[in-house]
């Protein structure tokens, strides 16, 4: 008990880090663990009450909304404009950028993009999912509604960012740029507690991650590099073991405690992919960097690609850097092929 941690003390202690965000990151950051607390509740009673399925609509993107996509877009939205210290938010869920109306919140420097509930196909079948967000120093002066310009940022100056999982415990991640540090709810007493700190991801994983289905719409060198994962050779440990949730926080999650490598690449019908560079791929970019890995697009490393608009798409690539590092010789030699 009495090294007993909360996130809340802990973020406090490591604040001295950060002199110039003079308490108001930290704020920001109990507000999305007292938002996690209440979508954690409700996903916990998902069988028993009427919150699983579709709500009937979609969002911008096309995709169908579930009743916990909404729920967690607006407990996040709402505890983020309670606390004053952002100015607005972009969401998975949300069609254009939202510019909080309050003059606190005009008055605040932070942006935060996320992706209220991620894997949210699987919840109807009691799979984990989880929560993604990214937070933004605002380009645009204090004073005024946020701007499309406080969104369309390059991942390379993220402030923080971090995940939660709600798993067989759930779990909040973060990272500010001095390490990333886990915290497991402890639901008895309704705290986050520091269970995991500085995370480190193996420069070497003997796991891969990658929707095996689409194998034959995949790019040449991303289906050469799934066969080499396959090749028998005591060596290099290989065959590889497979593992694919379907939810990238607890993919990523895995990966990251285990060593690995997660796959999205883009196929010929989507070549940009499927997942989101503003709030899946750079928030989960920043925090495989900090613990040691890498995330690229395949080329490029995805923190500095300069966005053009806020759903964009980008193939991604992330997890141990020797296995990053491989599959990139495997794509370099097979340049745009499919
Ligand atoms: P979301 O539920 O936020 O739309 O995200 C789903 C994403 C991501 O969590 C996962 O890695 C990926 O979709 C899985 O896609 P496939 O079903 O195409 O493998
Ligand atoms: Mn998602
Ligand atoms: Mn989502």
């Amino acid at each position: 008990m009495s090294n007993l941690r909360t996130l809340g003390e802990f973020i406090v202690e490591k604040q001295n880090d950060f002199p110039a965000a003079s308490g108001e990151l930290s704020s920001l950051l109990s507000s999305i663990s007292l938002a996690a607390k209440l979508v954690n509740r409700e996903i916990n009673k998902a069988g028993l009450v009427d919150i699983t399925g579709a709500v009937g609509a979609e969002n911008i993107q096309g995709e169908a909304q579930q009743k916990l996509d909404v729920f967690a877009n607006d407990n996040f939205k709402a505890a983020l404009e309670a606390r004053d210290q952002v100015c607005g938010i972009a969401s998975e869920e949300e069609d254009q950028a939202v510019s909080f109306d309050k003059e606190q919140n005009q008055n605040a420097k932070y942006v935060v993009l996320m992706d209220p509930l991620d894997g949210s196909s699987n919840i109807d079948v009691n799979v984990s999912v989880g929560t993604i967000f990214s937070i933004y120093r605002r380009i645009s002066p204090i004073g005024s509604p946020a701007q499309e310009e406080d969104f369309l940022q390059p991942g390379t100056e993220q402030v923080a960012s971090g995940y939660v999982i709600y798993g067989s415990s759930t779990m909040l991640v973060y990272t500010t740029g001095a390490g990333v540090h886990g915290f497991t709810y402890d639901p008895s007493i309704g705290v986050f507690c520091l269970s995991h700190e500085n995370m480190t991801i193996p420069q070497d994983g003997f796991i891969y991650s990658i929707n095996e289905g689409n194998y034959a719409k995949f790019p040449l060198g991303v289906k050469k590099y799934i066969k080499y994962c396959q090749v028998e050779d005591t060596e290099t440990q290989r065959p590889y073991t497979s593992r694919y949730i379907g939810s990238l926080v607890s993919d990523f999650h895995r990966n990251l405690l285990m060593g690995g490598i997660f796959l999205y690449p883009s196929t010929r019908s989507y070549p940009k992919g499927k997942l989101r560079l503003l709030y899946e791929c750079n928030p989960i970019a920043f925090l495989m960097e900090q613990a040691g890995g890498k995330a690229t697009d395949g080329v490029q490393r995805i923190m500095e690609i300069k966005p053009t608009e806020l759903h964009q798409r980008v193939p991604f690539f992330t997890g141990s850097n020797s296995m990053i590092d491989t599959l990139h010789e495997f794509i370099k030699q097979n340049p745009d092929e499919y």
